[in-house]
């Protein structure tokens, strides 16, 4: 098993229900599965060009949770300091994305779907899109922090 050493990440694995050649299921739960309470619901598909690069971006507030329910697809993250690449193709085990991740999504089988939980609805302003602006923002939020701010 994959271990995740990068900031404000984790594994999450929900429970599979098999039901032989009829299928299986799969659960998430607010808490229960996913540390926190699910706002959004979101997918990616339709992933004509395989070499796309999704995300490249970082979230101030923002925590998510993202399983490849079909196909597979690779999270790159970075937390300013440490860099890992995490392969996802099996659709119980995600990926928990908290705050002030640097993310990217890539390597995209042609069938990937990819699904994403989100902590709230879309807000644009809680993107940071710029590398060095986010190097930015998580010194000066670790100096807060130091500081004893929040
Ligand atoms: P973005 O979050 O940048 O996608 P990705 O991280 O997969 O590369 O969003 C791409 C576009 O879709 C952007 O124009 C904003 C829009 N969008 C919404 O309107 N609502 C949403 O919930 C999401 C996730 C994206």
């Amino acid at each position: 098993m994959i271990e995740i050493i990068v900031k404000n990440s984790k594994l999450i694995t929900l429970p599979r229900i098999d039901d032989g050649i009829d299928g299986s299921i799969s659960v998430a739960e607010n808490f229960k599965h996913i540390p926190f309470a699910v706002k959004r619901v979101y997918y990616i598909y339709n992933l004509l060009n395989q070499k796309a690069i999704r995300g490249k971006h970082a979230h101030k507030k923002l925590e998510q949770a993202l399983f490849c329910i079909n196909g597979s697809c690779e999270i790159g993250l970075d937390d300013g300091t440490l860099h890992q690449d995490i392969t996802l193709d099996t659709p119980n085990t995600g990926i928990y994305l908290g705050v002030e991740l640097w993310h990217t999504m890539k390597n995209f089988s042609d069938n990937c779907i990819l699904l994403v939980l989100a902590s709230d609805v879309y807000k644009k302003d809680d993107y940071i899109r710029d590398y060095d602006e986010f190097k930015k923002y998580i010194d000066l939020r670790r100096r807060r922090r130091l500081r004893g701010g929040n």
